[in-house]
């Protein structure tokens, strides 16, 4: 089969198979990790959905699934450290193991708001998979269990990722050509 890359990407820095072997790994370690708990995976909107169907189906235990809706204010392609919640968990997670899943970790301001937010609801268990993260970009220590890859410091699209909510269907992590991001 043919493989076309978007006419707006100038990169692409993961291929999909590179990325559906990671994700292979993942959900193996995390299968031996959980078996006889209560795994309950929290998805951060909307970036981790295309993460979290593939990881998910890689877990060979029985798993519930929570979504959590936040923007963070700031340009379109830096986040500001402050956080909104546009959707709050469905379930209650106090002594639940609870998987936070994430696309990607840039300043880490994010995922430091959401831990702190989560913990306060008392997990039994609270840890972070994150498919992607940028290298000596995190604004605060991070303690990520299950790491994906770690990418140059660039904005990028796809698996999940967007630019002005485009994009994230692409099966692979690209760069967008300069003409494509100008605004
Ligand atoms: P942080 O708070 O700086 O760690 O940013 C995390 C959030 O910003 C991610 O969940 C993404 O939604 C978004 N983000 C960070 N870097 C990129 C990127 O390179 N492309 C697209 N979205 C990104
Ligand atoms: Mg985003």
């Amino acid at each position: 089969m043919s493989f076309e890359v978007h006419p707006d990407v100038a990169e692409v820095l993961i291929s999909a198979d590179e990325i559906q072997d990671k994700i292979n790994e993942l959900s193996k370690q995390i299968t031996e990790d959980y078996r006889s708990r209560d795994l309950l995976l929290v998805g951060v909107l909307k970036g981790a959905f295309v993460f979290m169907a593939d990881l998910a189906r890689g877990i060979k235990l029985p798993i519930e699934f929570d979504f959590m809706a936040v923007s963070s204010y700031g340009s379109a392609t830096k986040s500001s450290g402050v956080v909104r919640i546009l959707k709050d968990l469905d379930y209650e997670i106090t002594d639940r193991d609870v998987l936070l899943v994430e696309d990607i970790i840039d300043s880490g301001l994010t995922i430091s708001y959401l831990l702190r937010y989560l913990e306060a609801r008392r997990p039994r268990s609270l840890e972070i998979c994150s498919l992607f993260w940028k290298k000596g970009e995190q604004a605060v220590p991070m303690d990520v269990k299950y790491p994906g890859f770690e990418i140059p410091p660039v904005f990028v699209v796809g698996y999940g990722l967007d630019y002005d909510e485009k994009y994230r269907n692409l099966p692979y992590l690209g760069v967008l050509k300069h003409e494509a991001s100008a605004s």
